[in-house]
């Protein structure tokens, strides 16, 4: 547990405003404080009453929380609801001609769905998925552009009971391929290509691709959406069918599929500390309640707001804050397809100028990039529209923090640093803003009936200002419910023997302040934090020793101003230790290989080449040597358990 003990010295506390107070759904700490005492009090209760007002509900559960066979736990699970029932069919009477969503496409473009033009483009899209034979609990996997479509494949998914897999449109062909394998998936919705800053990506090829390198014999069907006028490579006339094709003659209603409250609603696979990632299976009832109670306590929720969050559907934020949250509620959301980059850093605050943003939530990488480019650029926007902001994905730090606020909030918005992961399904430590004073680069408290904690070794709460091992002590309706196919794997991960099983055991250390407010310090496991983006040092090791020229890797990552963390590869070829251009080169079609087996956000920033690895004389690598090499610093440790301590020369010296 090194370095998690370093306590951050931040003080500053920025309470709401009296208008924000006044206005928001839980008003001051005696709101807040209130309905945790109601959660303490009747914990199960507490769920059920949020359940009962929140969704709606074709038969009422009678049962809460079923933990007969923990840490398999079911809530809910007697009654029978479907999801995009709750996010669209419900909003029909009152509000079908509000606006759902306002799609920006990366050339600017603008267009708008209200809720009863979604529903029947959800229907018809349903209606095509059944005529392709897909049914309640089939696999679809999705490989989309960020496009209104994506959001539309995932809730006609929903509505059929198929569960979707999503797979980030940044995925290279393997990653893929291993996805819809592990998922089995039946069907693959894709698109033809997808623009981002101006470069198009032939999704439709890359999945191709995917499928010709086997194991994919469960996909009959792959789904084409035209999203631009490029004709696809090839077309295989059997598998293939254009979306526009597909929904042609469908109707444009749907009846929904009733599921019970635990069938799966999605599988999302996310790294972990092994080479293979973990397919993350959300339920119905639970995870949108999850989503439901954090629009309406974190971001606030108001009929008026025009909410955008800047993620990707292929991410668990742009699942919960786009396809579903926002959806269930009721929202006005913008769905935004390109980067914050192009045409230039502006493009968010014209955006929110554009249309008239309230509620705006974006990751902390993009924050920090966007300050180096442009730090003034906000101001040429009018950005008064704007009355609440949001954070996700890793710590932010303060200096980023109070631009945010002042810069970008004219020091008007709260700002909701929302702690949570794709397992958690929604946000779990997060100022409730009308409510909690915040702290820059503190998520603050948890919400109420999320008993989060944190401990030492044994299990035991440590001490304020101690750091330890974040945890969850009970089970909470949008959690994980299972890892798709290893039910062992997801035991031994998230409730170890250590604690007995009964502790959710997060992956992230933390420390609390004096007022007890929570501060992540960072994972505890092999996972790295790439412009908020999860990866796992195990994942690139195995990409990279896939290339015939590896004998040998281990992948660490190293603070970067920017991106949090950055990738550093260190690499034992089989031929000699290359050297000046040889070893670009070599390094280059490495970066470059990575980049075909997994993603580009994978590629390692850095190379470094050498003629073996640190290990100990068990053969194990000492990661923390070769993370203090990549830093730059001095190695003070003992480094007489080595076998071959010359080599951590060499790598200091192998920067190229
Ligand atoms: C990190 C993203 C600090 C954390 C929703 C967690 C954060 C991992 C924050 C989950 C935050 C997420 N402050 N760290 N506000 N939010 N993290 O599954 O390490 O992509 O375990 O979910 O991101 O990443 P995931």
């Amino acid at each position: 547990m090194s370095g998690i003990d370093s306590v951050l010295k931040e003080t500053r506390l920025f309470p709401p405003s009296d208008e924000f107070r006044t206005n928001a759904t839980v008003s001051g700490m005696d709101g807040y404080n209130a309905l945790c005492d109601k959660a303490t009090a009747d914990y199960e209760g507490f769920w059920a009453d949020l359940a009962r007002s929140m969704l709606s509900w074709k038969k009422p559960f009678t049962q809460v929380l079923n933990q007969d066979n923990a840490p398999f736990f079911k809530w809910f699970e007697d009654g029978l609801i479907n999801v995009s029932y709750n996010c669209i069919d419900r909003h029909l009477e009152t509000k079908a001609n509000k606006v759902a969503i306002i799609f920006e496409a990366d050339d600017g473009s603008v267009t708008r769905v209200t809720y009863r033009e979604l529903y029947h483009r959800v229907c018809q899209f349903a209606n095509g998925l059944k005529s392709l034979g897909v049914t309640k609990g089939d696999r679809v996997v999705i490989y989309m552009p960020h496009t209104i479509e994506a959001v539309v494949a995932m809730q006609a998914c929903a509505r059929i009971g198929a569960i979707h897999s999503v797979v980030f449109g940044g995925f290279s062909a393997g990653a893929l391929r291993d996805r819809i394998q592990d998922a089995q998936a039946k069907v693959v919705i894709t698109a033809n290509e997808t623009v981002r800053g101006g470069k198009a990506t032939p999704l439709k090829s890359i999945t191709d691709e995917a499928l010709g390198l086997g194991g994919c014999e469960s996909v009959s069907k792959v789904i084409v959406f035209q999203r631009t006028s490029t004709k696809p490579e090839h077309w295989n006339e059997e598998r293939n069918i254009w979306w526009h094709k597909l929904v042609k003659d469908q109707a444009d209603t749907c009846e929904p599929e009733w599921v019970e409250a635990e069938h799966p609603l999605f599988i999302l696979y996310t790294s972990g500390s092994t080479g293979k990632p973990k397919g993350i299976q959300h339920s119905s009832a639970g995870y949108l309640l999850g989503t439901q109670v954090t629009m309406k306590w974190v971001f606030d929720y108001k009929e008026t707001d025009v909410y955008w969050c800047t993620a990707d559907v292929g991410w668990i934020t742009g699942h919960s804050y786009i396809a579903y949250g926002p959806l269930g509620i009721g929202a006005t959301q913008v769905v935004f397809e390109g980067v914050p980059t192009y045409p230039d850093a502006s493009r968010f605050w014209q955006m929110i100028e554009k249309h008239e943003v309230t509620t705006f939530y974006t990751a902390p990488t993009a924050i920090r990039s966007l300050i180096k480019l442009g730090g003034d650029l906000p101001k040429k926007y009018d950005l008064s529209s704007l009355r609440l902001l949001g954070t996700v994905g890793e710590p932010i730090n303060p200096e980023a923090w109070m631009w945010y606020y002042e810069v970008v909030g004219g020091s008007r918005c709260p700002i909701v640093d929302t702690w949570w992961q794709t397992e958690t399904g929604c946000n779990m430590i997060a100022p409730l803003p009308g409510a909690v004073a915040t702290k820059p680069g503190s998520c603050t408290l948890p919400i109420p009936g999320i008993m989060a904690d944190i401990v030492d070794e044994s299990g035991a709460q440590v001490d304020l200002g101690k750091g330890g091992f974040l945890v969850v002590s009970k089970p909470w309706p949008s959690m994980v419910r299972n890892i798709w196919g290893d039910s062992e794997r997801f035991k031994k991960t998230y409730f170890p023997e250590d604690y007995n099983g009964k502790l959710y055991l997060a992956g992230d250390s933390a420390h609390r302040d004096e007022n007890g407010y929570i501060w992540i310090m960072g994972r505890i496991d092999d996972v790295l934090n790439v412009s908020g983006h999860r990866l796992g040092t195990m994942e690139i090791e195995s990409a990279l020793v896939a290339n015939p020229l590896v004998a040998e890797a281990a992948v660490v990552g190293k603070p970067h101003d920017i991106k949090g963390e950055s990738v550093v590869a260190y690499v034992v070829l089989k031929a000699a230790r290359p050297e000046g251009e040889e070893a670009k080169r070599i390094a280059k079609e490495l970066r470059e290989w990575v980049a075909h087996e997994i993603g580009k956000i994978a590629q390692p920033d850095e190379i470094r080449f050498g003629d073996n690895l640190p290990k100990t004389r068990s053969g194990k690598i000492m990661r923390r040597l070769l993370r203090d090499i990549a830093k730059g610093l001095e190695i003070t440790a003992d480094t007489s358990t080595l076998e071959n301590p010359a080599i951590l020369e060499q790598l200091r010296q192998s920067a190229i």
